[in-house]
């Protein structure tokens, strides 16, 4: 049987992870957190389409492409988390379970960032655990997609 496609989706200046307040985000680079994906999906075998823009409308797009052709979405927004309505519209458009995730504690830092639109859509939020957040929400994801198919 084919593997299930799980979607993983990064927004604005993850691409700089790394070199970005390293004291808040660790020294891990958007590399780094690719290879913890594509590790933690040949373990639980699955596809991952693992993807990074600074682009609001980009993101939307690959969204929507997720229709029809992503078993689930993983997404860090990052800062449009807490402005995008757009984003948490083509979330709730694709009908596709959800999961969130953010590197750092967003409860911990600046009030701004403690509200996030995207949590809305989303089945549930893993912050604050660094970049091991992606592959705890892969193996969320799977465990959701076996249950699926189990019924
Ligand atoms: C982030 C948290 C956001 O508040 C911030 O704008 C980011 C990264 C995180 O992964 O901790 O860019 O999503």
């Amino acid at each position: 049987m084919e593997r299930p496609l799980i979607a993983v989706l990064n927004g604005p200046n993850l691409n700089m992870l790394g070199l970005r307040q390293p004291e808040v985000y660790g020294r891990a680079t958007l590399d780094d957190v690719e290879q913890v994906c594509v590790q933690a999906a040949e373990r639980l075998d699955v596809a991952i389409d693992f993807r990074q823009t600074n682009g609001e409308g980009e993101l939307v797009s690959w969204i929507q492409e997720c229709r029809g052709r992503a078993r689930g979405i993983i997404i860090n927004p990052a800062a449009y988390s807490h402005t995008s309505v757009a984003i948490l519209d083509a979330l709730l458009a694709v009908d596709l379970p959800v999961i969130e995730v953010h590197i750092s504690n967003i409860h911990r830092r600046e009030a701004f960032r403690h509200h996030s639109y995207v949590s809305r859509a989303a089945i549930g939020v893993i912050c604050g655990l660094g970049v091991r957040g992606y592959a705890l929400a892969l193996q969320a994801m799977t465990d959701m997609i076996l249950d699926e198919d189990d019924q």
